[in-house]
């Protein structure tokens, strides 16, 4: 009877700190993600004007269908700047993080006449929206 409740208790003390454990190990990682529903709102009020995620709609800026993980000026029919076309960084999170935060500023002499999005989170929420189209 001691060893049943002993027994009983450890292991609802290993489970409370298995429990422990996954909590702080995937904090960090949710923070860098991103929440695509909150990108998702932020493209509707930021980008869309200039961009559609659907493949082949250029507007103003090319579209951005599976935009994360290639490379830049690689839409067909969309007239980038020298600017765009030089730059070979394939567009990874980290790519995209830094273009956003001061599109001008990043790639110098880029058409995109957008100001930006000077906070981080707004950032990581976009690109873990634009992570969906593809
Ligand atoms: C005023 C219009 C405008 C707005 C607003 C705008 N963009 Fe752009 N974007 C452009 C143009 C134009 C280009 C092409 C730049 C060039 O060729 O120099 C571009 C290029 C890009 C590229 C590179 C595409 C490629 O094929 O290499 C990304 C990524 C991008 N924009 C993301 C965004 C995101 C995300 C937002 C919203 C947070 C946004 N843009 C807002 C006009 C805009």
């Amino acid at each position: 009877m001691m060893g049943m409740k002993f027994g009983a208790a450890c292991s609802v003390g290993s489970v409370a700190l298995a429990a422990t454990l996954l909590a702080t190990s995937a904090a960090p990682v949710r923070a860098m993600d991103g929440d695509p529903i909150a990108g998702q709102a932020i493209f509707q009020r930021t980008c869309v004007n200039c961009h559609s995620l659907d493949v082949g709609v250029n507007k103003v800026g090319p579209s951005l269908w599976h935009i994360v993980g290639r490379q830049p000026a690689s839409v067909q029919g969309f007239d980038y700047s020298d600017a765009m076309r030089g730059n070979k960084t394939p567009w990874d999170a980290a790519a995209l993080d830094s273009y956003l935060a001061d599109p001008r500023g990043d790639v110098h002499g880029v058409k995109m006449f957008f100001k930006g999005l000077p906070d981080a989170h707004d950032r990581a929420d976009v690109i873990a929206y634009l992570k969906t189209a593809r």
